[in-house]
Parts: structure tokens; sequence; C-alpha cells
């Protein structure tokens, strides 16, 4: 198969995204960003404090044609010129997915081109790989959105194992729960990064999740046995619903004794929570790197993003003398060339579609 290019379809929540790859010759750095479209529903959203996925829907059905042809005019591509198309199948809201798919595969069978299934978090993954080329490998990546807080080994190009998860709430969805009880706005991790950088991270000591208390119903690791000592296994894993329900409790103290909180106080909350799920993060993918001797760390998803977490990652990753890799922020959220490009490596591996392809709401990686 010659260089192929790729035109790849991401709805699995309320971007409408469509993106044109194209692979290159040069092993090291496989990928070449064409076109990037996102069309986002924050707007829309914002109002309700939150994605409607009904509204998701109907909306991705409008914007899908329009984004669809920016990406290719963008591209510089004729549809003559493309080899392949690439779609989310999941994981997402199903009303949402299901638009990307059966765009994709009207596309696909229409030009009669190789219809490729991807998996929203490895688009997140291979966001890295796009940008900056393959990882030195193993590395440990760390994807953090709105919907997942997931820790994975690659042991080799295309290969994703399961170390750690969130046990509760992601790490975004965080982010989002506590700008809207502080009354911010949606969606909330870009609000409360841009106000933690003028207050105090001191200011409110908001608890640390922790995975390894004696809890009689605890559920076992994640990794797999033997990858990790039985000590760290348990330890990397995440949770966030304690310290949202913390942040809760605080609000809820302070205005009962006068009053809303003041801006000086809702900055320092804003800071003392992000120091907390910054450290957690960081704790648990530089601790699993270390046992697993990995030679690079990723950090991919929406959270990536966010200011504190990248440059904190970079300088533990310059003290453990490991390189930290974060995607630019046009590919931290939700975005099609990702999903090209995890296409493209599914391609290579000969995971192709039939016509029977379906949108699955939680798919598993
Ligand atoms: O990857 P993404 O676009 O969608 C999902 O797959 O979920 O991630 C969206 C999430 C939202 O929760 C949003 O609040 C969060 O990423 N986010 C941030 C920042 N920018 C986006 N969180 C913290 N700091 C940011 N700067
Ligand atoms: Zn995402």
């Amino acid at each position: 198969m010659s260089q192929v290019t790729l035109l790849a379809i991401e709805t699995s929540c309320d971007e409408t995204a469509a993106a044109v790859v194209a692979e290159t010759a040069d092993a090291a750095k496989p990928w070449l960003l064409r076109s990037n479209i996102i069309a986002s529903q924050a707007a829309i959203h914002r109002e309700w404090g939150g994605v409607v996925p009904e509204l998701a829907s109907r909306q991705h059905l409008r914007d899908i044609c329009g984004v669809v042809e920016r990406a290719v005019e963008t591209g510089e591509v004729t549809w003559k010129d493309l080899g392949a198309i690439a779609v989310t199948q999941g994981p997402g809201l199903v009303g949402s997915l299901l638009v990307g798919v059966a765009f994709a595969k009207s596309l696909a069978w229409s030009y009669g081109l190789p219809l490729v299934p991807v998996h929203h978090l490895a688009g997140h993954i291979e966001s890295l790989v796009l940008q900056h080329g393959e990882l030195p490998l193993p590395a440990a990546v760390l994807v953090v959105s709105g919907g997942h807080t997931s820790l994975y080994l690659i042991p080799r190009p295309g290969s994703y194992q399961l170390i750690g998860r969130t046990r509760d709430d992601a790490a975004g969805e965080a982010y989002d729960k506590v700008a809207k009880l502080l009354g911010l706005g949606y969606p909330g991790g870009p609000i409360v990064d841009r106000l933690a950088r003028t207050g105090n991270d001191r200011a409110f000591a908001l608890p640390m999740p922790r995975m390894t208390h004696a809890d009689r119903n605890a559920p076992g690791s994640t990794a797999p046995p033997g990858l990790l000592p039985p000590a760290i296994e348990r330890k990397v894993d995440f949770s966030f619903s304690g310290l949202k329900t913390a942040v809760l409790r605080l609000v809820q103290e302070r205005t009962a004794n006068g009053g809303p909180l003041t801006s000086d106080e809702i900055a320092n909350l804003c800071a003392s929570f992000q120091r907390v799920v910054v450290d957690s993060l960081l704790d648990r993918t530089f601790e699993a790197a270390r046992w697993l001797d990995a030679r690079s760390i990723g950090i991919a998803g929406g959270v990536s993003a966010n200011s504190r977490l990248r440059s904190e990652a970079e300088a533990r990753g310059a003290r453990a003398g490991v390189p930290v890799f974060v995607p630019p922020l046009s590919l931290s959220t939700d975005n099609a060339a990702m999903i090209a490009a995890a296409g493209l490596r599914r391609l290579r591996m000969g995971a192709t579609a039939g016509w029977d392809l379906n949108a699955q709401a939680s798919l598993p990686l």
C-alpha cells in the first residue's frame, strides 16, 4: 500500500469534527496533518450547564456536511486523493456517535473506500504521535478528559495496556462540577484553570484522593496481575468524587456563615482544587512510569490543556530524566485529527470494518 491520505470524523460528544491526515515516508514521524476542522457546541450546552445528549446529536446532524466539506477543502485534497475513511466508533454518547458512524459509512460506501473504526481514547493517545512522532517506548500515557481518566502502558506502537483508571469521576468531570457549584460556567476546566493562576493554592486544605485504605469491598487493581508490584497496583487508580464533595461542603459552610464567596476566595479555591487534582494525576503517572521503566511519559485528552498540569509534568519529567509529551492545545480537546492518526495506525494493522459497523457507547480499548 503506498502512502495513504485519510479523512476522519469525530462526533462522540459535543464537537462535530473532521480532519485530513496523510502518511509520510518517515517511520519516526509517520503522519502529516493537512486539516483539522471543529464545530463546537459549547455555546448550546452552556445554557444547560452540561452536555444535553439529544441536543448534541441534533446539532451534529446540522453541522456534519459543512464540517466534512471544509476538512477536504482546507486539506487541499480531492475525494480521489483519499485512501480511507476513519470514524470514532465509541465510547461516547450513542446518538452523537451514530451521526458520525452513519455519515462515515455512507462516504466510504459511495467512494469505494475502506472504513476504519477508531476508539476515542486511542485517538487521544495517537494525538501525541501526530505531533511529536513515535514516542520512546515503553511509554506511560495518561488520558485525562471529561469522560475518562486512564493510564496506559504502550509497550509497542498501537498496543494500549490499561494499568490505572478512575474509580468514580473523571478529572475533567470534577473540574466541570466544581465550576458549576461555584457558578463559573461551562465547560469548567478552562475557567478554573484561568482563575487558579491568581489564587493561593495552599489557602484550603482539600483531601488528597487515596486508593489504599483498608476497604472491605475494595475492588481489584486495574493493572494486569504481575505488571506492577502489589503495593503499587492499587495506588495507580484515581478517584475525584471525594474531592468534589469536599469542595461542595466547604462552599456550603462558607456561604451558610455569611454571603456568597468573594472573588479572592473563589480564586483560592480553584487554585487549591487544581493543586490536588494535578498532584494526584502526576503522582500516579510518575510512580507507574518509574516501576515500568518507561522511557517517556505522555499526557493527552482535554485536561492536558491545563496550564498547571503541563508545567508540573514538565518539571517532574526534567527531575526524573524522562521526556514528557503533551499535544498542542488544538489537539488536546476533542478533534478528528487524532482519530485520523489512530485510523492510519489501525488501517496498517488491517483493522477495517464492514457495513454493519455500529456505534458503541461503552467500547473497550
Ligand atoms: O477530551 P475532551 O475534549 O472531551 C472528552 O473526551 O471528554 O475533554 C473535555 C474536558 C472537559 O471536562 C473540560 O472541562 C476539560 O477537558 N478541560 C480542562 C481544560 N481545558 C479543557 N480541564 C482543566 N484545565 C483546562 N485548561
Ligand atoms: Zn475526548
